[in-house]
């Protein structure tokens, strides 16, 4: 996985580029990887009313979802202000952790935040995101 690893790393970073954060200055990439090999990234889209804005993460998911996807194996994640390279971890927000539950297996799915050009730290879905709310957790009527 190592190879592939790097690659997604890589993308992710490639993808910051792209990214429109007129008003937080942050550029975030993200790059995700389907169980059938296929890889799609996303940057955060900001709006000039904010909530509208949208993380990188959920970008990619929902290309890769509305291109029939919904095996994943691992996503890639850098963000650092614009124009910098990253210094420090991306974490990924508590919303985009929600559509990764929604998908992803917890045990299985890795999430790879990218440090610096050559570093990233790695862990699980389940490690990221304990405790999460999910269908098991709606009360269907008795
Ligand atoms: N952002 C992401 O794209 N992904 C994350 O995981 C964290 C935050 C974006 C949202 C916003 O455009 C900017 O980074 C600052 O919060």
């Amino acid at each position: 996985m190592e190879k592939r690893e790097k690659e997604l790393c890589r993308l992710a970073l490639e993808a910051r580029e792209q990214a429109y954060c007129p008003y937080s200055g942050f550029a975030v990439g993200a790059a995700l990887l389907c169980d059938d090999g296929k890889m799609y990234t996303g940057c955060n889209i900001e709006s000039s009313s904010y909530s509208p804005s949208i993380c990188a993460e959920r970008v990619a998911f929902a290309k890769a979802v509305s291109e029939g996807e919904r095996d994943f194996v691992a996503i890639a994640v850098a963000g650092a202000n614009r124009g910098e390279m990253p210094k420090t971890e991306c974490p990924p927000c508590g919303v985009c952790r929600q559509v990764m539950a929604e998908f992803c297996d917890f045990e299985k799915f890795i999430v790879l935040m990218v440090k610096s050009k050559n570093e990233y730290t790695k862990c699980t879905l389940k490690e990221l995101f304990p405790w999460a709310f999910g269908v098991e957790n709606l009360q269907k009527g008795d």
